[in-house]
């Protein structure tokens, strides 16, 4: 049956997840490929925070089965857990840098907490680190200090210092302006092309989803009702992904006009 595809990155299968009788997740399938960028889109409210902590372990499903790199996590103990989960690098909605501690500080926390790495290892991969997301100049100032787009450019920089081969982002543009925006996109495509690593990202933006997915995914009603290349996910007869579509340009056109007519 022709050449195998690339093995899965992430595997989700038949994964269902409610909180007290609140049913969030009920029947998720969905396979990301090495190598690959998948953009996950859904509604606020639709489950894809969950989803992702799901795929962290930092939640465990009540049915179904998730796999990271070939490995199932219900299967793993704490220890191997830790393992799989090292081959992650997260950008939590929010972003949520150490207020107290500096660029630098921050960046330099997973390779001291969790990698143990001699201090001259640390300054060199953190240099790098910075270097990539272009945020060498800033790296003595605090969190308080820095713009918006800043701020996730550093927090990218603390996700992929550990070198992960799967990348989970978390609405990484959420309440930028389109200058950042482009620059936090022009981030996530450097990590794809320079880490080739697998990335997940979860965004209620159809614009950044386009621009970065090799692939897009819908979850809707608990479930992923498209999975698709870019042109056939705009082609979609799905009902919610038309809906989906259509709230957006619709949402887009009205802020063109209310930009127009106010200065921003
Ligand atoms: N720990 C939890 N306990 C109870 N309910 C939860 C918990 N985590 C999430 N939920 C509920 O699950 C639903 C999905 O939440 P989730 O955060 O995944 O949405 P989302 O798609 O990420 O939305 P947004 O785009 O606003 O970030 C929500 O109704 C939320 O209240
Ligand atoms: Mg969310």
């Amino acid at each position: 049956m022709g050449e195998p595809g690339p093995r899965p990155a992430i595997e989700l299968l038949d994964v269902h997840k409610s909180f007290g009788d609140q049913s969030v997740l009920a029947g998720v399938s969905l396979v990301v490929p090495e190598g690959t960028t998948c953009a996950l889109l859904g509604v606020s409210g639709s489950g894809k925070t969950v989803l992702m902590k799901l795929i962290d372990g930092l939640l465990q499903p009540d049915r179904g089965t998730v796999r990271v790199a070939g490995e199932d996590l219900s299967r793993l103990g704490v220890v191997d857990l830790d393992r799989v989960r090292r081959k992650l690098g997260i950008l939590f909605q929010g972003g949520a840098l150490f207020d107290s501690l500096t660029v630098f500080d921050n960046v330099a926390f997973p390779l001291r907490e969790r990698a143990r790495l001699p201090e001259r290892q640390v300054r060199e991969r953190v240099r790098r680190a910075l270097a990539l997301v272009d945020l060498e100049a800033a790296a003595d100032q605090y969190p308080g200090e820095l713009s918006g787009g800043m701020l996730k450019r550093a927090a990218f920089a603390r996700a992929m210092v550990l070198e992960p081969s799967v990348l989970l982002y978390d609405d990484p543009t959420a309440g930028l302006d389109p200058l950042k925006t482009r620059s936090v996109v022009d981030v996530m495509l450097m990590g794809k092309q320079q880490l080739h690593a697998t990335s997940l990202v979860i965004t209620p933006d159809v614009a950044t989803a386009f621009e970065v997915g090799d692939h897009l995914a819908l979850l809707h009603e608990g479930r992923i009702v498209e999975h698709a290349a870019p042109d056939a996910f705009r082609q979609s007869r799905h009902p919610a992904v038309r809906a989906f579509l259509h709230d957006w340009l619709e949402r887009r056109a009205q802020h063109a006009s209310s930009d127009s007519t106010a200065s921003h």
